[in-house]
Protein backbone atom coordinates (compact mmCIF):
# COMPACT_ATOMS: atom_id res chain seq x y z
CA UNK A 1 0.00 0.00 0.00
CA UNK A 2 1.16 3.68 -0.98
CA UNK A 3 2.41 5.08 1.93
CA UNK A 4 2.11 9.14 2.20
CA UNK A 5 5.42 10.78 2.19
CA UNK A 6 6.08 12.76 5.40
CA UNK A 7 7.50 15.90 3.62
CA UNK A 8 3.66 16.33 2.59
CA UNK A 9 1.81 16.07 5.75
CA UNK A 10 0.92 19.06 7.17
CA UNK A 11 1.82 21.42 9.96
CA UNK A 12 -0.88 23.90 11.05
CA UNK A 13 -0.54 27.08 13.01
CA UNK A 14 -3.74 28.96 14.25
CA UNK A 15 -2.78 32.69 14.83
CA UNK A 16 -5.26 34.61 17.12
CA UNK A 17 -8.54 33.48 15.88
CA UNK A 18 -11.49 35.44 16.34
CA UNK A 19 -14.84 34.86 14.85
CA UNK A 20 -17.96 37.13 15.81
CA UNK A 21 -21.40 36.64 13.91
CA UNK A 22 -24.52 38.77 13.80
CA UNK A 23 -26.76 37.71 16.12
CA UNK A 24 -29.37 35.31 14.66
CA UNK A 25 -32.29 37.25 14.77
CA UNK A 26 -34.68 38.23 11.78
CA UNK A 27 -37.33 40.06 13.58
CA UNK A 28 -36.14 42.53 16.73
CA UNK A 29 -37.55 40.82 20.04
CA UNK A 30 -37.67 44.48 21.60
CA UNK A 31 -37.89 48.21 20.56
CA UNK A 32 -34.28 49.05 20.82
CA UNK A 33 -33.17 48.49 17.38
CA UNK A 34 -29.47 48.74 18.31
CA UNK A 35 -29.75 45.52 20.26
CA UNK A 36 -31.14 43.64 16.85
CA UNK A 37 -27.69 43.75 15.19
CA UNK A 38 -25.42 42.77 17.78
CA UNK A 39 -22.40 40.53 17.50
CA UNK A 40 -21.61 37.76 19.26
CA UNK A 41 -18.40 36.69 19.63
CA UNK A 42 -17.89 32.81 19.59
CA UNK A 43 -14.17 32.50 18.95
CA UNK A 44 -11.85 34.73 20.81
CA UNK A 45 -7.97 35.05 20.15
CA UNK A 46 -7.77 31.06 19.45
CA UNK A 47 -3.58 30.45 18.94
CA UNK A 48 -2.35 26.83 18.73
CA UNK A 49 -0.31 25.42 16.61
CA UNK A 50 -0.53 21.90 15.24
CA UNK A 51 2.91 19.87 14.63
CA UNK A 52 2.79 17.72 11.27
CA UNK A 53 1.10 14.05 11.56
CA UNK A 54 -0.62 15.15 15.03
CA UNK A 55 -3.88 13.61 15.81
CA UNK A 56 -5.27 16.78 17.30
CA UNK A 57 -8.37 16.41 19.18
CA UNK A 58 -10.91 19.62 20.08
CA UNK A 59 -12.93 18.93 23.10
CA UNK A 60 -15.21 22.31 24.42
CA UNK A 61 -19.11 22.56 25.56
CA UNK A 62 -21.70 21.84 22.87
CA UNK A 63 -21.88 25.46 21.06
CA UNK A 64 -18.21 27.20 22.07
CA UNK A 65 -17.54 27.18 18.27
CA UNK A 66 -15.54 23.53 17.75
CA UNK A 67 -17.51 23.19 14.16
CA UNK A 68 -16.72 27.19 13.43
CA UNK A 69 -13.14 27.10 13.97
CA UNK A 70 -12.81 23.42 11.93
CA UNK A 71 -14.31 25.11 8.94
CA UNK A 72 -12.37 28.22 9.12
CA UNK A 73 -9.38 26.01 9.56
CA UNK A 74 -10.58 24.09 6.63
CA UNK A 75 -11.08 27.22 4.41
CA UNK A 76 -15.29 26.58 4.64
CA UNK A 77 -15.73 30.35 6.51
CA UNK A 78 -13.66 33.36 7.37
CA UNK A 79 -12.57 34.74 10.62
CA UNK A 80 -13.04 38.40 11.72
CA UNK A 81 -9.37 38.98 12.82
CA UNK A 82 -6.48 36.17 12.58
CA UNK A 83 -5.49 34.07 10.43
CA UNK A 84 -4.49 29.95 9.52
CA UNK A 85 -1.65 28.78 7.68
CA UNK A 86 -1.24 25.66 6.39
CA UNK A 87 2.61 24.67 5.89
CA UNK A 88 3.09 28.51 5.83
CA UNK A 89 0.10 29.57 3.15
CA UNK A 90 -2.70 31.09 4.12
CA UNK A 91 -5.92 29.29 4.30
CA UNK A 92 -8.70 31.57 2.27
CA UNK A 93 -10.80 29.21 0.80
CA UNK A 94 -10.94 25.21 0.67
CA UNK A 95 -8.10 23.08 -1.30
CA UNK A 96 -9.71 19.80 -2.47
CA UNK A 97 -6.12 18.16 -2.54
CA UNK A 98 -4.77 18.48 0.53
CA UNK A 99 -7.98 18.11 2.82
CA UNK A 100 -10.45 15.98 3.11
CA UNK A 101 -13.70 16.69 5.04
CA UNK A 102 -14.99 13.43 6.77
CA UNK A 103 -19.11 13.71 7.16
CA UNK A 104 -21.39 11.44 8.42
CA UNK A 105 -23.40 9.77 6.26
CA UNK A 106 -21.26 11.34 3.66
CA UNK A 107 -21.53 8.34 1.42
CA UNK A 108 -23.60 8.48 -1.69
CA UNK A 109 -26.69 6.65 -1.18
CA UNK A 110 -27.15 5.71 -4.80
CA UNK A 111 -23.84 4.13 -5.28
CA UNK A 112 -22.49 0.96 -4.41
CA UNK A 113 -19.40 0.71 -1.44
CA UNK A 114 -17.36 0.00 -4.57
CA UNK A 115 -18.16 3.35 -6.37
CA UNK A 116 -18.13 5.11 -3.50
CA UNK A 117 -14.46 4.63 -3.58
CA UNK A 118 -14.12 5.69 -6.98
CA UNK A 119 -14.52 9.15 -5.92
CA UNK A 120 -12.22 9.11 -3.29
CA UNK A 121 -9.59 7.13 -5.10
CA UNK A 122 -9.77 10.06 -8.40
CA UNK A 123 -6.15 10.47 -7.62
CA UNK A 124 -5.13 6.75 -8.82
CA UNK A 125 -5.35 7.42 -12.50
CA UNK A 126 -4.55 3.93 -13.48
CA UNK A 127 -7.82 1.86 -13.63
CA UNK A 128 -5.93 -1.04 -12.62
CA UNK A 129 -3.87 0.10 -9.75
CA UNK A 130 -7.27 2.13 -8.84
CA UNK A 131 -8.96 -1.34 -8.40
CA UNK A 132 -6.19 -2.45 -6.82
CA UNK A 133 -6.48 0.04 -4.27
CA UNK A 134 -9.60 -0.09 -3.85
CA UNK A 135 -9.69 -3.22 -2.81
CA UNK A 136 -6.85 -3.47 -0.16
CA UNK A 137 -8.60 -0.04 1.31
CA UNK A 138 -11.70 -1.89 1.73
CA UNK A 139 -10.06 -4.54 3.43
CA UNK A 140 -8.18 -2.56 5.57
CA UNK A 141 -11.19 -1.68 6.91
CA UNK A 142 -12.96 -5.33 7.22
CA UNK A 143 -15.66 -4.59 4.24
CA UNK A 144 -13.94 -6.73 1.34
CA UNK A 145 -16.74 -8.62 0.26
CA UNK A 146 -19.61 -5.46 0.45
CA UNK A 147 -18.08 -3.52 -2.64
CA UNK A 148 -21.59 -4.13 -4.67
CA UNK A 149 -23.64 -3.34 -1.34
CA UNK A 150 -25.34 0.10 -1.37
CA UNK A 151 -25.37 2.54 1.97
CA UNK A 152 -28.61 1.49 3.12
CA UNK A 153 -27.99 -2.03 2.94
CA UNK A 154 -24.75 -1.33 5.88
CA UNK A 155 -24.89 -1.30 9.41
CA UNK A 156 -23.92 2.47 10.64
CA UNK A 157 -20.98 1.15 12.00
CA UNK A 158 -19.96 0.06 8.70
CA UNK A 159 -21.01 2.95 6.98
CA UNK A 160 -18.66 4.51 9.20
CA UNK A 161 -15.78 2.31 8.40
CA UNK A 162 -16.65 2.93 4.71
CA UNK A 163 -16.45 6.77 4.77
CA UNK A 164 -13.11 6.22 6.46
CA UNK A 165 -11.68 3.80 3.74
CA UNK A 166 -12.68 6.36 1.32
CA UNK A 167 -11.37 9.67 3.41
CA UNK A 168 -7.91 7.49 3.09
CA UNK A 169 -7.79 6.68 -0.06
CA UNK A 170 -7.56 10.17 -1.13
CA UNK A 171 -4.50 10.59 0.87
CA UNK A 172 -4.93 14.27 2.40
CA UNK A 173 -2.84 15.91 3.91
CA UNK A 174 -5.45 16.93 6.54
CA UNK A 175 -8.25 15.35 7.61
CA UNK A 176 -10.95 17.06 9.40
CA UNK A 177 -13.64 14.80 11.03
CA UNK A 178 -16.25 16.82 13.16
CA UNK A 179 -17.90 14.43 15.70
CA UNK A 180 -17.30 11.61 13.36
CA UNK A 181 -18.99 8.75 15.78
CA UNK A 182 -21.45 10.51 17.79
CA UNK A 183 -24.13 8.54 16.28
CA UNK A 184 -23.06 5.38 17.17
CA UNK A 185 -23.70 2.93 19.71
CA UNK A 186 -20.58 2.32 22.35
CA UNK A 187 -19.03 -0.59 21.39
CA UNK A 188 -18.86 0.65 17.69
CA UNK A 189 -17.08 3.95 18.88
CA UNK A 190 -14.66 2.14 20.83
CA UNK A 191 -13.85 0.18 18.01
CA UNK A 192 -14.27 3.14 15.53
CA UNK A 193 -11.45 4.70 17.41
CA UNK A 194 -8.91 2.45 17.19
CA UNK A 195 -9.09 1.97 13.82
CA UNK A 196 -9.15 5.99 13.87
CA UNK A 197 -5.31 5.36 15.37
CA UNK A 198 -4.70 2.27 13.46
CA UNK A 199 -5.13 4.61 10.51
CA UNK A 200 -3.46 7.34 11.66
CA UNK A 201 0.10 4.83 12.55
CA UNK A 202 -0.18 3.65 8.74
CA UNK A 203 -0.74 7.21 7.10
CA UNK A 204 1.23 9.87 8.67
CA UNK A 205 -1.17 12.40 7.75
CA UNK A 206 -2.31 15.13 10.62
CA UNK A 207 -5.88 15.03 11.75
CA UNK A 208 -8.52 17.10 13.17
CA UNK A 209 -11.01 15.63 15.11
CA UNK A 210 -13.36 17.37 17.10
CA UNK A 211 -15.50 15.64 20.07
CA UNK A 212 -17.40 16.62 22.71
CA UNK A 213 -16.56 13.55 24.64
CA UNK A 214 -13.51 14.32 26.86
CA UNK A 215 -12.64 10.74 27.33
CA UNK A 216 -12.29 10.06 23.80
CA UNK A 217 -9.89 12.81 23.43
CA UNK A 218 -7.74 11.51 26.03
CA UNK A 219 -8.01 8.32 24.55
CA UNK A 220 -6.79 8.94 21.12
CA UNK A 221 -5.33 12.76 21.12
CA UNK A 222 -1.03 13.25 20.78
CA UNK A 223 -2.35 17.02 21.11
CA UNK A 224 -5.94 17.70 22.80
CA UNK A 225 -7.19 21.23 22.81
CA UNK A 226 -10.04 22.60 25.09
CA UNK A 227 -12.26 25.44 24.36
CA UNK A 228 -14.27 26.85 26.94
CA UNK A 229 -17.63 28.26 26.41
CA UNK A 230 -18.22 31.58 24.17
CA UNK A 231 -16.66 33.62 23.90
CA UNK A 232 -14.35 30.41 23.74
CA UNK A 233 -10.58 30.99 24.52
CA UNK A 234 -8.04 28.24 24.51
CA UNK A 235 -8.19 26.86 28.51
CA UNK A 236 -5.91 24.16 27.68
CA UNK A 237 -3.42 22.61 25.33
CA UNK A 238 -2.08 19.51 26.15
CA UNK A 239 0.40 17.14 24.26
CA UNK A 240 0.28 13.29 25.24
CA UNK A 241 2.93 11.10 24.86
CA UNK A 242 1.46 7.82 26.01
CA UNK A 243 1.36 4.64 24.01
CA UNK A 244 -2.16 2.90 22.56
CA UNK A 245 -3.90 1.70 22.98
CA UNK A 246 -4.39 4.02 26.32
CA UNK A 247 -5.68 2.94 29.89
CA UNK A 248 -7.95 6.22 30.24
CA UNK A 249 -8.25 5.12 34.36
CA UNK A 250 -4.37 5.36 34.41
CA UNK A 251 -3.01 8.18 37.37
CA UNK A 252 -1.79 10.31 34.82
CA UNK A 253 -5.01 10.49 32.39
CA UNK A 254 -7.40 10.34 35.33
CA UNK A 255 -5.67 13.56 36.62
CA UNK A 256 -5.94 15.20 33.19
CA UNK A 257 -9.48 14.04 33.15
CA UNK A 258 -9.81 15.93 36.05
CA UNK A 259 -7.94 18.69 35.27
CA UNK A 260 -10.08 19.33 31.85
CA UNK A 261 -13.54 18.75 33.80
CA UNK A 262 -12.15 21.42 36.23
CA UNK A 263 -11.34 23.87 33.08
CA UNK A 264 -14.99 23.49 31.92
CA UNK A 265 -16.82 23.90 35.39
CA UNK A 266 -17.79 20.60 35.43
CA UNK A 267 -16.08 19.08 38.54
CA UNK A 268 -18.61 18.77 40.59
CA UNK A 269 -19.75 15.83 37.98
CA UNK A 270 -16.75 13.83 39.05
N1 LIG B 1 -23.60 31.20 10.38
C1 LIG B 1 -23.83 31.54 11.67
N2 LIG B 1 -24.45 32.69 11.98
C2 LIG B 1 -24.65 33.03 13.27
N3 LIG B 1 -24.27 32.29 14.32
C3 LIG B 1 -23.65 31.13 14.09
C4 LIG B 1 -23.39 30.68 12.74
N4 LIG B 1 -22.74 29.50 12.82
C5 LIG B 1 -22.60 29.22 14.14
N5 LIG B 1 -23.15 30.20 14.89
C6 LIG B 1 -23.16 30.23 16.36
O1 LIG B 1 -21.86 30.01 16.80
C7 LIG B 1 -21.84 29.21 17.98
C8 LIG B 1 -20.88 28.08 17.80
O2 LIG B 1 -21.38 27.13 16.89
P1 LIG B 1 -20.61 25.80 16.52
O3 LIG B 1 -19.28 26.15 15.94
O4 LIG B 1 -21.52 24.99 15.69
O5 LIG B 1 -20.40 25.13 17.95
P2 LIG B 1 -19.98 23.63 18.35
O6 LIG B 1 -19.55 22.93 17.11
O7 LIG B 1 -18.89 23.79 19.36
O8 LIG B 1 -21.18 23.00 18.98
C9 LIG B 1 -23.29 28.76 18.21
O9 LIG B 1 -23.80 29.52 19.26
C10 LIG B 1 -23.98 29.07 16.92
O10 LIG B 1 -25.31 29.44 17.15
MG1 LIG C 1 -20.28 21.24 16.13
Amino acid sequence: MEAVNSEEVAMIQIEGITKQYRERRTIPRTPDHTKFNETVTVLDDITISIEKGTFFCLVGPSGCGKSTLLRIIAGFDSPTRGRVTIDGMEITSPSPEHIFVFQEDGLYPWLTVHENMEIGAKRIEDPVNRATAIEEYLEMVGLAGFESHYPHQLSGGMRRRAEVARALIASPKVLFMDEPFGALDFATRLQMREEMLNAHAMFPMTILFITHDIDEALQIGDQVVVLGSRPSKVKMDIKLHQPHPRDIASPELAELRREIYYQLGLHTAL
